[in-house]
């Protein structure tokens, strides 16, 4: 019986919160309990689709140049309650939170059909998770299989727009790879386990020790593109040419890199410096580039959602693919020459500022006697 003053506290905790949890619910209100999540959730990419001022800016672009009627279409991935909870004025807190708790703890399944791949999502007050029989004070919970699976995440990274065009296919890109014969889906590798209490331990004390991490990494963290490409530099003299190679890999991704947006590139600057003299500079990009109807390729993020029709050139680098450039820099003179081969990751030509358009994980050097 000494659990009684407990199960009292916890009762009386959960008629005290459960009065404020409505069927949207704010994720500062979830972070109340669940409080490690919301830490993670906050430095996620998701947290920011909305009030990013890259997103603002393309959004007002895309008004602009389509009409207001694009709006909509841009938040239905980007602040999916907004439509959900019918706030067409953009009032609720909800909806400046973006990819939020309450949008994915309310998906009930997904269907891939002939079309784009869609969630059905109830607002109430029962959370889907993947966690089976929990009992949780302020909201009722429900198993669902599709949380622990690439399907969760499908319904926002593949996208075919009106034209009938794949702007966005990394869920198809996942789908034929071998990590999704083993298996392995989104969450296998952008939410690892990591140590920690699912709900804080004042609210339940038998909380499963292990929890998602939900900060989603991706192409802005240096760890995961560190572990997924891999590269090697080799140089020598042919004749009155240096020869450069390097062997560039994608080791670690489901999915092509870069995948998602079509702004998004791998960029590959191969310098050659010999001593005393000029310096030489080759580039190679590795990307999609996306036309219009008229084969011109289109520029910026709104351009390739709404007008893109058809793909110029393709050279990402797949799941498991290996490739080896080279290079050729013409070195009459016999000085040292110091070869640098930088591997970066550029994001978008809308980012204000270098550091925001272009980060700089993979720096290797040889020097040529
Ligand atoms: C009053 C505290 C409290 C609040 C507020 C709260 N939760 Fe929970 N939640 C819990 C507890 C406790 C569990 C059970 C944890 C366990 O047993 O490991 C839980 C479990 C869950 C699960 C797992 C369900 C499953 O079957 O996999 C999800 C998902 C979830 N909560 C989402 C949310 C979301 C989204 C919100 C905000 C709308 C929220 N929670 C607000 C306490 C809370
Ligand atoms: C409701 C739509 C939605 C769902 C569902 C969704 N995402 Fe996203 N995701 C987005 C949007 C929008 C962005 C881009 C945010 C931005 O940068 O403006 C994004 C960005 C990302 C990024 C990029 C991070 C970076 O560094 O740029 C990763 C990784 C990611 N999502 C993984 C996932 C995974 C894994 C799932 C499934 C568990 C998932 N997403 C489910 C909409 C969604
Ligand atoms: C992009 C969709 C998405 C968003 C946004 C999201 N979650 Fe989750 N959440 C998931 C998925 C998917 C899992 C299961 C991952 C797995 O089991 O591999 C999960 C798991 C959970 C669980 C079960 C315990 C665990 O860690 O596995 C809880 C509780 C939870 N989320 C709460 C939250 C809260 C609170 C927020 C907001 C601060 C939030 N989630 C935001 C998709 C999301
Ligand atoms: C085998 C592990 C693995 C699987 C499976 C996987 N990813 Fe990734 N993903 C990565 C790694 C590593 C990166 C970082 C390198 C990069 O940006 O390409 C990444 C990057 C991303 C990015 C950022 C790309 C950008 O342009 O900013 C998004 C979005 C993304 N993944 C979504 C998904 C979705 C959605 C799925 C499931 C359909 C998925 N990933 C499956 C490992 C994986
Ligand atoms: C089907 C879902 C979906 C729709 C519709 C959508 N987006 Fe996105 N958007 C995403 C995802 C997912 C990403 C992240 C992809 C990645 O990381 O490569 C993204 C990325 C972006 C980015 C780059 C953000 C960054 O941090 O680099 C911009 C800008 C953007 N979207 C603007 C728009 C605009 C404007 C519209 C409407 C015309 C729109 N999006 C419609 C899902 C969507």
């Amino acid at each position: 019986m000494r659990v009684m003053p407990v199960m009292i506290g916890l009762t009386l905790a959960a008629a005290v919160w459960g009065r404020d949890l409505e069927p949207a619910s704010s994720a500062e209100f979830c972070g109340r309990c669940h409080r490690t999540i919301l830490e993670a959730w906050k430095r996620s990419a998701h947290a920011r689709a909305m009030e990013s001022p890259l997103f603002q800016d393309a959004l007002e672009m895309a008004v602009e140049a389509y009409g207001a009627g694009t709006s909509q279409m841009c938040l239905n991935c980007h602040a999916p309650l907004a439509s959900l909870t019918q706030d067409s004025s953009w009032r609720r807190k909800t909806t400046w939170e973006g990819v939020t708790c309450d949008y994915c703890h309310s998906v009930r399944s997904v269907a891939l059909g002939a079309g784009n791949p869609k969630a059905a999502v109830e607002l109430s007050l029962v959370k889907s998770g993947p966690l089976k029989d929990v009992v949780a004070p302020a909201h009722g919970a429900q198993y669902s299989p599709v949380h622990t699976t690439s399907l969760i995440c499908a319904p926002c990274h593949e996208y075919r727009n009106a034209l009938g065009f794949p702007v966005l296919t990394t869920y198809s890109e996942w789908e034929k790879s071998r990590y999704a014969e083993e298996g392995k889906g989104c969450p296998a590798c952008h939410m690892y386990q990591v140590a920690g209490a699912v709900a804080d331990p004042k609210v339940a004390a038998n909380s499963s020790a292990k929890l998602n991490l939900h900060e989603m990494p991706g192409s802005h963290s240096v760890d995961q593109l560190n572990r997924t490409i891999k590269a090697q530099l080799n140089a020598l003299r042919e004749g009155d040419h240096l020869k450069v190679t390097v062997v560039i890999a994608n080791v670690a991704a489901g999915h092509m890199v870069p995948t998602g947006s079509p702004m998004r590139q791998l960029l590959l600057d191969v310098t050659a410096s010999p001593y005393g003299g000029e310096t030489l500079h080759e580039q190679r990009a590795y990307r999609r580039v996306v036309a219009d109807k008229q084969g011109k390729a289109v520029p910026r993020e709104p351009d390739a959602f709404l007008r893109g029709a058809s793909t110029l050139s393709d050279n990402r680098l797949a799941p498991d693919e290996k490739r080896t450039e080279t290079f050729l820099f013409p070195m009459g003179g016999r000085a040292q020459v110091q070869v640098t081969a930088t591997v970066s990751y550029y994001y978008s030509p809308l980012a204000e500022g270098e550091a925001q358009k272009r980060m700089t994980f993979l720096t290797l050097r040889r020097l040529v006697k």
